[in-house]
């Protein structure tokens, strides 16, 4: 699926639409360059499914964690590699069939990463327009 957003706005309604389509255990691999609204289409993702208290990126933290819908994972390991990814223990996190995991900067820990997982490619079109690709890997 492609589809171009014009908005902040349009993207939160793309967030929402896509919200609504996650099942328990899904992996969301987001790619785009730096400011291309990962952890903003995150943010509205999680906001629609419950998530309070507002999403920072978690680029120092690398993983946090949020209780809504599904209890969610923000992962940003854009500062990391694979073996400090398994030495942290998030590979038993990544494993977890129950919750929703959402990752910026994912190919850092490639090893680490199911078969079947959601990818959102977002490309930056101008200031507030943005291309956003969403396939299924199955
Ligand atoms: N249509 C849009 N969708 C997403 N972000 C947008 C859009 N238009 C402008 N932006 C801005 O682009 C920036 C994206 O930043 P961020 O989400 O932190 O990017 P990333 O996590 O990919 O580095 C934010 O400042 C956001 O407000
Ligand atoms: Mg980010």
């Amino acid at each position: 699926m492609k589809l171009t957003v014009n908005s902040l706005l349009e993207t939160k309604k793309l967030a929402e639409d896509f919200a609504m389509s996650l099942s328990e255990g899904d992996m969301v691999l987001l790619n785009g360059d730096l400011g291309a609204g990962k952890t903003t289409f995150t943010q509205f993702v999680f906001a629609s499914l419950g998530v309070k208290d507002v999403v920072n990126s978690p680029t120092f933290a690398i993983l946090k964690t949020y209780e809504g819908k599904f209890t969610m994972h923000h992962f940003d390991t854009y500062r990391i590699t694979t073996e400090e990814a398994i030495e942290a223990g998030f590979d038993e996190v990544i494993s977890n069939k129950e919750s929703v995991k959402f990752i910026e900067w994912s190919e850092n820990i490639k090893p680490l990463l199911p078969k079947k997982y959601i990818e959102v490619n977002i490309k930056v079109i101008d200031e507030n327009k943005r291309e956003f690709e969403i396939t299924r890997y199955e």
